[in-house]
């Protein structure tokens, strides 16, 4: 990717030119490096459904801690109350088995329903300050912009990311475009959990090829992946990548699979 050239080649080997280029891969893949890529803390998330007698009348959010939210949702037309919860930072634990029978066993404890009949996981960014990063990724590159941290409320995170960024390209004033700029500076909670975010992924990055010698090395910047027991996937706990069994990618940053003959 050239991006002072404003020109990328996809994988196909296709040279694609832009005038303005809006990053929207969740995690922002990897060609694009920089500190605030680096500030982004990934949180991984587990759900489970099982068939009710009748819907709720709302969705809820626990305020305190476990954090648990639940709501229902149609299969089939069939109301299933849906419990998740037992949220973790992506890629730090390879037992996740452990995580859907801890919420299988609250269905069943707490709200008297069955086995669940449905299970998923999956992962969000978190920036330091929780406001997404929305619009140009530095002052040097102004017509690339990207999208992201959206902290698990993507439904309305997103639909205002996509106003800043369409605002910034079009020259439209809005007071949110510094509020989401990615290259934004902060003090107190901003910095601490930003240094608290790259701290960990040095810590990580360390101890990571201490203990787990055997586990494929991530190839977004290196650190030691995890076997996923109940997704049967290579997780990567420094910033999310994701890759299948037989190593291919299955969510960025990292663009290449990985190398499984050692
Ligand atoms: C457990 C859980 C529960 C959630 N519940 C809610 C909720 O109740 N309400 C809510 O509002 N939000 C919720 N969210 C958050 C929401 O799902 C996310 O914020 C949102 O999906 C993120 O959107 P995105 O566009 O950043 O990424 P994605 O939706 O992941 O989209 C990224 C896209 O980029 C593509 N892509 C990735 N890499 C490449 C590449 N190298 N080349 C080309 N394309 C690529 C992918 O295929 C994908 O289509 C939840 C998240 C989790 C984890
Ligand atoms: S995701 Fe960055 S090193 Fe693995």
């Amino acid at each position: 990717m050239d991006l002072k050239d404003k020109s990328l080649q996809l994988a196909n080997g296709a040279v694609v030119r832009f005038n303005e280029l809006v990053l929207c891969t969740h995690y922002p893949i990897e060609a694009i490096r920089g500190l605030n890529v680096m500030k982004l803390e990934v949180k991984r998330s587990y759900v489970i459904s099982a068939p009710a007698h009748m819907p709720l009348r709302n969705q809820y959010l626990s305020a305190d801690e476990p954090k648990r939210s639940i709501r229902t949702v149609f299969i089939d037309g069939r109301p299933h109350f849906m419990l998740g919860g037992e949220s973790h930072i992506a890629g730090i634990t390879g037992d996740t088995n452990e995580r859907y029978s801890r919420l299988a066993h609250e269905l069943q404890e707490t709200y008297s329903l069955g086995a669940p009949t449905h299970h998923w996981s999956a992962q969000d960014p978190s920036t330091p300050d929780c406001v997404p990063y929305a619009g140009p990724i530095s002052s040097s590159l102004p017509y690339v912009h990207i999208c992201t941290g959206f902290r698990k409320w993507g439904m309305s995170n997103s639909l205002a990311s996509a106003r800043i960024i369409t605002d910034v390209i079009t020259g439209v004033k809005n007071p949110a475009i510094e509020l989401y700029a990615p290259d934004r500076t902060g003090f107190g909670t901003l910095l601490f959990q930003a240094l608290k975010t790259t701290g960990y992924v040095a810590k990580e990055f360390t101890s990571g090829h201490v203990q787990r010698t055997d586990t494929p090395i991530c190839t977004h910047m290196g650190c030691r992946t995890r076997w996923n027991k109940a997704d049967e996937t290579w997780d990567c706990p420094c910033h999310g990548s994701r890759f299948r069994k037989d190593g291919s990618v299955l969510e960025g940053p990292a663009t290449r699979p990985l190398d499984l003959s050692d």
